[in-house]
Parts: C-alpha cells; structure tokens; sequence
C-alpha cells in the first residue's frame, strides 16, 4: 500500500509529495463516460460495482496517490426527503424555504438509507487493498444548504443569503439538522473503511470574514469535532477561503485544502502546522506540457520542501481537459518531488 498521501495528511516526511485530483473521476475520462452511458449518474453512485470501477479508474490512468469515493455530496440530501435529479448540475423538485420544509426533513439512518454508499466503501477497501488510501468525503453544511434553498447551481445563492439575513431562525434550525445528518453520515463513512474525509465549502468564501465567522464556523467546527477521526485525518476545502484562512483554520481539521487565488507559501506561513492540499488552477491542464510543468514547479518552489504538502489542483478537474494532460501533470508531481 501507498501511504505517501496519508503521511502527508499528518505531516509526515515523505519521499516523493503525493497527488490526486479533486473530481479524478468524471466525464473527461472516456473510460467513465463508457459506464456513464449505461445509465444514469444517480444509478452510477447507487451500484457499489460501478461507483467502485469508476472510483479506481482513475488511479489505473493517472497514478494518482489517493482514491476519492465515487459519489456526490448531495447523495445523503434525498433520504432527508427531498427530490433530486442531476441535468448534469444537480436540480431539487422542491427547495427548503419556511420553517415547516425545515421540520420536515429526516435525518437518514444510514445502514438502511444510503447502504450503497457504505457497501462501496467497504467494497473499495478491499479492491485498493495493494494500491492506495480511500478518502471519503461529504458537502460541509452551508454548501448543503446553498443547494437545498436555492433548489439548484446559482451565481451568488441569493435564496440561501436570504434566508441566512432576514430569516436567522429558520436558517440556524436548517444548519443544525444538516450538521447533524452530516456528521452521521461521514462517521458511516469512517465507520465502513474511509482512510481519510474531505470537507467540500465550495461556497463558503463567497461570504465576507465576518459573515463566515458568524454563519458558517460554527456548523463546520460542530462538525468536525464530532467525527471519529482517530487515524482518519479531515481535509477541509473552503473554496475562496484564502482572504481568512485563519479563521477558517478554527473549524479544525488536519490538512487545509486551498485553491489557485493563494501563494501557497505565503497560506502556509499563516496556517503554521497545518498540512495544506492544493493548488494548481485547473486550467492550466488546457496548457502546453511546458507551462504544466513550469506551474508544478511553481506550486513545488512556492511550499519550499515543507513536509505536509498534497498536491491537487485549486477545485474540481474540468469535464473537456484531456486526459494526457492531467497523467502529464501527475507525473511531473512526482518527477520533480522526488529527493
Ligand atoms: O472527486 C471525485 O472524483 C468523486 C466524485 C464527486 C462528484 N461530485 C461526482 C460528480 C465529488 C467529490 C463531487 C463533489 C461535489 N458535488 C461538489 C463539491 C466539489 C466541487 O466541485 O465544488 C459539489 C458542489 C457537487 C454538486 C454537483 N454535482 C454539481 C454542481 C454537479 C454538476 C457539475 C458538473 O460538472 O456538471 C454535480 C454532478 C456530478 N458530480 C458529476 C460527477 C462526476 C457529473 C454528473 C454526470 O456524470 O453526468
């Protein structure tokens, strides 16, 4: 086993600085896109065989360091009771906006309502055995709710806002129940075999300091701090955190994921110990093998041989990148890492 990325994760020194790509697995590997066509993407994360196939393709292809379990983090949403469908973004029938749709939602018991999940887990630990760590991983709670108020993708999530603002009472019973389901789920997560948990808040930076300080921390510091994380190290990804990682770091966690708008050096010397994961922006995989490389060495020089570095990219890898590209730059990771 492969345990370059776990090491890394607890700040370890490691001999050559472990990779893998956030949505590794996804619609711009043709080998995804082959099972992808037999059906649709829900019935894809709801059959532990294929979710598991295309869990590992991506570490066949890439050489990547980690395995990322194929999934959405709205998975856990529709056993809350509420309609979902992905028209490729993700669309509720029916979004959360009084008090009473609050109420209504369940927290799932997790054996019996997403057992899928946990048999893929448990089906990829066994089939990763001799190759690399399995990282689980959910929404964290405001990502949740900007999806569950908004009812779909948006600009700015101005319903979510909204009720955040002028509708604090609903909001805070909204967050309460989604913290609650989440940390339940992710420690189903742990519980069934995941090696390692990532946090996505890929909104959480679109709100000022104080606004994530007040409206945001509390729920993700909750949150954290119930998993049962002994030897199972939490990655926390607040996209557009890079204005107040220091108040982000007080959500805990043990690695701090970063997108491409931070010098990662200059974010490391403001999160002390902390491991970091990131940051190249992923379109520089549109670019030639020469300005891939020159931007992993960048990122590389930038974190100055710090043990504690995972390196992925700033958020998700793009549909349209070409595969060659993304090996490419796994490759160069590895290549120019190496003591
Ligand atoms: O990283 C991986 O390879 C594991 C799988 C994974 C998916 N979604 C599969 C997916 C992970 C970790 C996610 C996380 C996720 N889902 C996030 C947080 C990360 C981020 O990118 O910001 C968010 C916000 C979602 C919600 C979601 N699901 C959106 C916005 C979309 C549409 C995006 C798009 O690229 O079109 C999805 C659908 C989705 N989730 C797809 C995949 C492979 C595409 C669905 C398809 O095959 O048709």
């Amino acid at each position: 086993m492969n345990t370059r990325f776990l090491d890394a994760c607890w700040g370890k020194p490691v001999d050559i600085v472990p990779v893998w790509l956030m949505r590794q697995a996804g619609r711009y590997l043709p080998d995804y896109m082959r099972v992808r066509s037999k059906c649709t993407f829900l019935e894809l994360c709801k059959t532990p065989e294929l979710a598991a196939e295309v869990t590992i393709q991506p570490v066949d292809i890439l050489g990547v360091d980690a395995a990322i379990l194929f999934s959405d983090i709205l998975t856990p949403i529709e056993p809350m009771g509420m309609e979902l469908d992905f028209t490729p973004g993700p669309v509720f029938t029916k979004p959360i906006r009084t008090m009473a749709d609050v109420e209504a939602l369940k927290i799932p018991k997790m054996e019996t309502d997403v057992p899928y999940v946990l048999d893929a887990v448990k089906l990829l630990r066994k089939e990763l055995a001799a190759k690399v760590p399995l990282i689980g991983f959910g929404g964290a709670p405001f990502t949740l709710a900007c999806y569950m108020v908004e009812g779909k993708g948006s600009k700015d999530f101005a319903a979510l806002k909204k009720m955040m603002y002028a509708e604090p009472e609903i909001y805070a019973a909204l967050m309460d129940k989604i913290t609650t389901m989440d940390m339940e789920y992710l420690n189903a997560q742990i519980k069934a075999g995941a090696q390692a948990i990532q946090i996505f808040d890929t909104w959480g930076g679109m709100l000022s300091p104080a606004d994530y300080e007040r409206y945001v921390l509390p729920y993700t510091q909750r949150l954290i701090n119930g998993l049962n994380r002994t030897n199972v190290p939490v990655i926390h990804f607040v996209k557009g955190a890079g204005t107040m990682l220091e108040i982000v770091k007080e959500a805990g966690g043990d690695v701090m994921g970063l997108d491409w708008h931070v010098n990662l050096g200059k974010a490391r010397d403001i999160l002390g110990d902390m491991a970091v994961q990131g940051n190249l922006d992923p379109t520089v995989l549109f670019a030639p093998e020469e300005i891939i490389e020159r931007e992993v060495k960048r990122v590389l020089d930038e974190n100055a041989g710090r043990p504690g570095l995972i390196f992925n990219l700033g958020h998700g890898i793009l549909p349209t990148v070409p595969p060659e590209k993304a090996i490419f730059m796994v490759d160069c990771v590895h290549r120019l890492s190496q003591k």
